[in-house]
């Protein structure tokens, strides 16, 4: 009895401390929000280059239900067939990037800045890089 109670205490503290230390290093597949989302569904075929979407430049702008919600981008990379026309009528990143909330869609190549052949998809982790960086 005496060694049960001396047990208990001790060891109940020291695995919960270790369990929410596993839980926190825990790899997890909601950091892929911090990556760029590569768009290229159309892109190569069309002749322009790939879409390079910086989620993290964006999230830190926008709550998520800004644009998973109220402007229909779904939550899954690659889910999404955006098309120009569409941008250029002010849906999906059209409705921001219109020249008012951000510079509009004449700048093609501030979007259109990923190399040939990039697939659509998650590609890097923690880092924001933007146009340029592809
Ligand atoms: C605000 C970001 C943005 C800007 C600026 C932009 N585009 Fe796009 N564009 C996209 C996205 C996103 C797609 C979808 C890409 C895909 O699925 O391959 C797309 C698709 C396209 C396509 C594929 C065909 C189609 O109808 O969807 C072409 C061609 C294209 N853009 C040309 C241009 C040209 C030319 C410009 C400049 C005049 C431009 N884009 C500016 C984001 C942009
Ligand atoms: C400015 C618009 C915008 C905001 C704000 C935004 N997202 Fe996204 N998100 C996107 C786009 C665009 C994609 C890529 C869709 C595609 O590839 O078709 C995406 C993709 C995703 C994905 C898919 C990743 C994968 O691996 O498939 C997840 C998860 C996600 N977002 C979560 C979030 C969360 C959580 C927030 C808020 C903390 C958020 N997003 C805020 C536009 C946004
Ligand atoms: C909810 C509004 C919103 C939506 C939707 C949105 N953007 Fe943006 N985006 C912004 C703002 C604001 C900026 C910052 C503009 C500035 O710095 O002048 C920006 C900047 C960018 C940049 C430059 C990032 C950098 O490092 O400077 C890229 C590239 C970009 N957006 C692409 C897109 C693409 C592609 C989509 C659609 C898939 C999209 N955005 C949808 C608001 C939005």
């Amino acid at each position: 009895m005496s060694r049960m109670s001396g047990w208990l205490p001790l060891t109940w503290p020291l695995l919960l401390g270790l369990m929410a230390l596993w839980l926190a290093v825990l790899p997890s597949a909601a950091r892929a929000e911090y990556g760029d989302v590569v768009i290229n569904q159309r892109s190569d075929a069309e002749g322009v280059r790939p879409v390079v979407f910086p989620h993290w430049f964006h999230r830190i702008r926008f709550r998520c239900k800004v644009c998973h919600q109220e402007l229909g981008f779904e939550m899954r990379a690659g889910a999404n067939a955006v098309r120009m026309n569409d941008i250029v009528d002010g849906k999906f990143c059209g409705a921001c990037h219109n020249g008012q909330v951000a510079w509009g869609p004449d700048r093609c190549d501030l979007c259109h800045s990923g190399l040939k052949g990039l697939s659509s998809g998650i590609q890097g982790g923690a880092q924001t890089s933007g146009p340029g960086r592809w």
